[in-house]
Protein backbone atom coordinates (compact mmCIF):
# COMPACT_ATOMS: atom_id res chain seq x y z
CA UNK A 1 0.00 0.00 0.00
CA UNK A 2 1.66 3.69 -0.75
CA UNK A 3 2.52 5.44 2.13
CA UNK A 4 0.52 8.39 1.94
CA UNK A 5 -2.89 6.24 0.80
CA UNK A 6 -5.76 7.97 0.37
CA UNK A 7 -7.94 4.68 0.38
CA UNK A 8 -9.45 5.49 3.79
CA UNK A 9 -10.80 9.24 2.93
CA UNK A 10 -12.93 11.09 0.93
CA UNK A 11 -11.92 14.14 -1.12
CA UNK A 12 -15.23 16.72 -1.37
CA UNK A 13 -14.66 19.43 -3.40
CA UNK A 14 -12.66 22.50 -2.09
CA UNK A 15 -9.70 21.71 0.34
CA UNK A 16 -11.36 20.10 2.69
CA UNK A 17 -11.00 15.71 2.73
CA UNK A 18 -13.70 14.35 5.04
CA UNK A 19 -13.83 10.88 6.30
CA UNK A 20 -15.54 7.91 4.40
CA UNK A 21 -19.55 7.81 5.09
CA UNK A 22 -18.85 4.76 7.32
CA UNK A 23 -16.57 5.95 9.69
CA UNK A 24 -18.63 9.15 9.92
CA UNK A 25 -20.99 6.95 11.88
CA UNK A 26 -20.25 7.42 14.83
CA UNK A 27 -22.51 10.60 14.99
CA UNK A 28 -22.50 13.25 17.60
CA UNK A 29 -24.96 12.03 20.36
CA UNK A 30 -28.06 13.99 20.25
CA UNK A 31 -28.91 16.08 23.56
CA UNK A 32 -31.84 15.62 25.36
CA UNK A 33 -32.92 19.12 25.51
CA UNK A 34 -31.69 22.60 24.30
CA UNK A 35 -28.69 24.04 26.15
CA UNK A 36 -29.36 26.80 28.69
CA UNK A 37 -26.56 29.83 29.31
CA UNK A 38 -22.68 28.67 28.44
CA UNK A 39 -22.16 31.18 26.08
CA UNK A 40 -19.36 32.48 27.01
CA UNK A 41 -17.60 29.12 27.02
CA UNK A 42 -19.11 28.00 23.53
CA UNK A 43 -17.59 31.35 22.35
CA UNK A 44 -14.53 30.50 23.88
CA UNK A 45 -13.60 27.14 23.00
CA UNK A 46 -15.57 28.32 19.52
CA UNK A 47 -12.57 30.66 19.06
CA UNK A 48 -9.77 28.21 20.06
CA UNK A 49 -11.55 25.43 17.64
CA UNK A 50 -10.79 28.40 15.14
CA UNK A 51 -7.40 29.04 15.87
CA UNK A 52 -5.06 27.24 13.53
CA UNK A 53 -2.51 27.03 16.56
CA UNK A 54 -4.61 25.37 18.97
CA UNK A 55 -4.26 21.90 18.53
CA UNK A 56 -5.52 20.40 22.15
CA UNK A 57 -8.54 21.96 24.07
CA UNK A 58 -9.78 20.46 27.84
CA UNK A 59 -12.98 21.34 29.11
CA UNK A 60 -12.35 20.60 32.92
CA UNK A 61 -14.77 20.94 35.73
CA UNK A 62 -15.99 18.39 38.21
CA UNK A 63 -18.95 15.81 37.50
CA UNK A 64 -22.27 16.44 36.44
CA UNK A 65 -21.08 20.26 35.94
CA UNK A 66 -21.71 20.30 31.79
CA UNK A 67 -18.63 19.37 29.93
CA UNK A 68 -20.13 16.68 27.68
CA UNK A 69 -22.88 18.79 27.17
CA UNK A 70 -21.04 21.70 26.09
CA UNK A 71 -18.74 19.57 23.81
CA UNK A 72 -21.61 17.96 22.16
CA UNK A 73 -23.23 21.70 21.51
CA UNK A 74 -19.68 22.50 20.13
CA UNK A 75 -19.14 19.56 17.87
CA UNK A 76 -22.80 20.04 16.59
CA UNK A 77 -22.01 23.53 15.67
CA UNK A 78 -18.81 22.83 14.21
CA UNK A 79 -20.47 19.95 12.68
CA UNK A 80 -23.25 22.33 11.47
CA UNK A 81 -20.54 24.77 9.67
CA UNK A 82 -19.17 22.16 7.51
CA UNK A 83 -15.82 23.89 7.93
CA UNK A 84 -14.05 20.51 9.21
CA UNK A 85 -15.14 16.95 9.67
CA UNK A 86 -15.68 15.87 13.37
CA UNK A 87 -15.83 12.43 15.11
CA UNK A 88 -16.94 11.84 18.56
CA UNK A 89 -15.12 9.06 20.49
CA UNK A 90 -17.06 8.15 23.97
CA UNK A 91 -14.36 7.07 26.46
CA UNK A 92 -16.37 6.56 29.54
CA UNK A 93 -16.92 2.69 29.21
CA UNK A 94 -12.64 2.39 28.40
CA UNK A 95 -11.21 1.02 31.87
CA UNK A 96 -7.75 1.05 30.70
CA UNK A 97 -5.17 3.76 28.63
CA UNK A 98 -3.51 1.06 26.55
CA UNK A 99 -7.24 0.85 24.90
CA UNK A 100 -7.32 4.55 23.96
CA UNK A 101 -5.80 4.07 20.51
CA UNK A 102 -8.29 0.57 19.85
CA UNK A 103 -11.09 2.66 20.99
CA UNK A 104 -10.65 5.62 18.38
CA UNK A 105 -9.39 3.05 15.85
CA UNK A 106 -12.68 1.73 15.93
CA UNK A 107 -14.96 4.28 16.81
CA UNK A 108 -13.93 5.44 13.15
CA UNK A 109 -14.47 2.28 11.83
CA UNK A 110 -10.78 1.71 10.62
CA UNK A 111 -9.89 -1.82 10.23
CA UNK A 112 -7.87 -3.74 12.03
CA UNK A 113 -4.27 -4.91 10.61
CA UNK A 114 -2.02 -7.07 12.16
CA UNK A 115 0.99 -5.89 10.78
CA UNK A 116 -0.04 -2.32 11.87
CA UNK A 117 -0.07 -0.33 15.30
CA UNK A 118 -3.10 1.45 16.31
CA UNK A 119 -1.27 4.56 16.21
CA UNK A 120 -0.24 4.23 12.77
CA UNK A 121 -3.50 3.05 11.22
CA UNK A 122 -5.26 6.12 13.10
CA UNK A 123 -2.10 8.40 11.34
CA UNK A 124 -2.73 7.10 7.90
CA UNK A 125 -6.37 7.84 8.13
CA UNK A 126 -6.69 10.98 9.84
CA UNK A 127 -3.44 12.34 8.51
CA UNK A 128 -4.49 14.72 6.12
CA UNK A 129 -7.61 15.43 7.34
CA UNK A 130 -8.98 18.68 8.83
CA UNK A 131 -10.97 17.03 12.05
CA UNK A 132 -11.94 17.88 15.08
CA UNK A 133 -11.85 14.76 17.21
CA UNK A 134 -13.88 15.06 20.90
CA UNK A 135 -12.24 12.62 23.22
CA UNK A 136 -15.31 12.62 25.70
CA UNK A 137 -14.97 11.35 29.76
CA UNK A 138 -10.81 11.13 29.50
CA UNK A 139 -10.34 11.44 32.73
CA UNK A 140 -9.69 7.95 34.29
CA UNK A 141 -7.17 7.48 31.25
CA UNK A 142 -4.76 10.12 31.71
CA UNK A 143 -1.93 7.51 31.58
CA UNK A 144 -3.07 8.35 27.51
CA UNK A 145 -2.22 12.05 27.25
CA UNK A 146 0.83 11.94 25.81
CA UNK A 147 -0.39 9.28 23.02
CA UNK A 148 -2.82 12.02 21.91
CA UNK A 149 0.05 14.20 21.80
CA UNK A 150 1.86 11.48 19.10
CA UNK A 151 -1.46 11.41 16.84
CA UNK A 152 -1.64 15.54 16.79
CA UNK A 153 1.92 15.52 16.02
CA UNK A 154 1.44 13.24 13.20
CA UNK A 155 -1.38 14.70 12.22
CA UNK A 156 -0.96 18.28 11.89
CA UNK A 157 -4.53 19.63 11.38
CA UNK A 158 -6.56 17.57 13.90
CA UNK A 159 -7.64 19.81 16.97
CA UNK A 160 -8.98 17.68 20.02
CA UNK A 161 -11.76 18.72 22.20
CA UNK A 162 -11.10 16.88 26.07
CA UNK A 163 -13.69 16.83 27.91
CA UNK A 164 -11.97 15.49 31.56
CA UNK A 165 -12.36 16.04 35.32
CA UNK A 166 -8.23 17.14 35.38
CA UNK A 167 -6.39 18.94 33.27
CA UNK A 168 -4.30 16.75 30.83
CA UNK A 169 -1.29 18.55 31.79
CA UNK A 170 0.30 18.03 28.55
CA UNK A 171 2.39 20.78 25.80
CA UNK A 172 0.00 23.10 24.29
CA UNK A 173 -3.35 22.23 26.13
CA UNK A 174 -5.86 24.98 26.33
CA UNK A 175 -7.89 24.68 29.58
CA UNK A 176 -11.38 26.22 29.34
N1 LIG B 1 -25.87 23.98 29.99
C1 LIG B 1 -26.71 22.94 30.11
N2 LIG B 1 -27.96 23.00 29.63
C2 LIG B 1 -28.81 21.98 29.77
N3 LIG B 1 -28.48 20.79 30.34
C3 LIG B 1 -27.24 20.66 30.82
C4 LIG B 1 -26.29 21.72 30.74
N4 LIG B 1 -25.14 21.30 31.30
C5 LIG B 1 -25.37 20.05 31.70
N5 LIG B 1 -26.62 19.65 31.42
C6 LIG B 1 -27.20 18.34 31.72
O1 LIG B 1 -26.73 17.96 33.02
C7 LIG B 1 -26.35 16.60 33.01
C8 LIG B 1 -24.85 16.46 33.37
O2 LIG B 1 -24.10 17.12 32.37
P1 LIG B 1 -22.83 16.46 31.68
O3 LIG B 1 -23.06 15.00 31.44
O4 LIG B 1 -22.48 17.28 30.51
O5 LIG B 1 -21.75 16.62 32.82
P2 LIG B 1 -20.21 16.26 32.81
O6 LIG B 1 -19.48 17.46 33.32
O7 LIG B 1 -19.82 15.76 31.48
O8 LIG B 1 -20.12 15.12 33.89
P3 LIG B 1 -19.06 13.91 34.02
O9 LIG B 1 -17.79 14.48 34.56
O10 LIG B 1 -19.75 12.98 34.97
O11 LIG B 1 -18.89 13.31 32.67
C9 LIG B 1 -26.70 16.05 31.64
O12 LIG B 1 -27.97 15.47 31.67
C10 LIG B 1 -26.69 17.28 30.77
O13 LIG B 1 -27.53 17.16 29.63
MG1 LIG C 1 -19.05 13.93 30.76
Amino acid sequence: MPENSTSDVQSLPGRIIRLRPQQRSNTIPAPGSSIIGRNGEIETTMSLIDDSGVRIITLVGPGGVGKTRLALEVARTVRRAAAREVAYIELAAVRDANHVLQTIAQTLAIPRSPDNSALSRIEEVLRDLDILLVLDNFEHLLGASEVLVDILTACPRICMLVTSRSVLKVSGEHVV
